[in-house]
């Protein structure tokens, strides 16, 4: 798929074809794909920690508000960062994970997970980690919804942009 089309088509989709899990090579170029993404400086303050656990899925799962399918997603990578390091590094690691699955045919979505300690303690982080984001991937169902990924979800161009100045 062409990089554009790719960026234009992602939209974060949280029922996957549970017969299939994600294979370990496809799993290793999602995993490249985040940790070539540059950061500030380049402190590369973001690791993933990939679940393949049901149970830790589920406890996960319970440490986060907007998650119900979290513990039935195939795979789920979850990237924590350096404490005092910037979100937009892990923003930028969860975007290339996420569009690298889409040209790899997976779909995504990236999970926020609200209960820092209780994450802590379910990923036994150390003390300076802290979590950015849960990213749950899997292959499309075969009914998955196509017209979830149209355009009409977001503000109209002319609302989105400004040019120069605010107004
Ligand atoms: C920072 C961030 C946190 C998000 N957290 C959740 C979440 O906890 N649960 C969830 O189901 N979706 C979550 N999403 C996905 C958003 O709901 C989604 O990006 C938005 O609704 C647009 O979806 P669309 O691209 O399919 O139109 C999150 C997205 C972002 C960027």
């Amino acid at each position: 798929m062409e990089v554009y089309e790719a960026i234009l088509a992602k939209r974060d989709r949280r029922s996957y074809d549970l017969s299939r899990q994600v294979p370990g090579d496809i799993v290793d170029r999602l995993l490249q794909a985040g940790r070539m993404a540059g950061s500030s400086k380049n402190e590369q303050p973001i690791r993933a920690i990939v679940l393949t656990d049901s149970e830790i899925k589920a406890s996960l799962s319970r440490c986060a508000d907007y998650s119900d399918h979290l513990p039935t997603s195939p795979l789920v990578i979850v990237l924590v960062r350096v404490e005092g390091s910037r979100a937009f590094d892990a923003g930028r690691v969860a975007q290339n994970i996420m569009l690298a699955a889409s040209g790899l045919g997976l779909d995504s979505c990236p999970v926020g997970v609200q209960h820092d300690g209780c994450a802590r303690s379910v990923l036994g982080l150390p003390d300076d980690w802290i979590v950015a984001m849960a990213i749950t991937l899997g292959y499309p169902t075969a009914d998955a919804d196509d017209r979830a990924r149209s355009g009409e979800r977001r503000i109209a161009k002319s609302d989105w942009v400004k040019w120069n100045q605010w107004s």
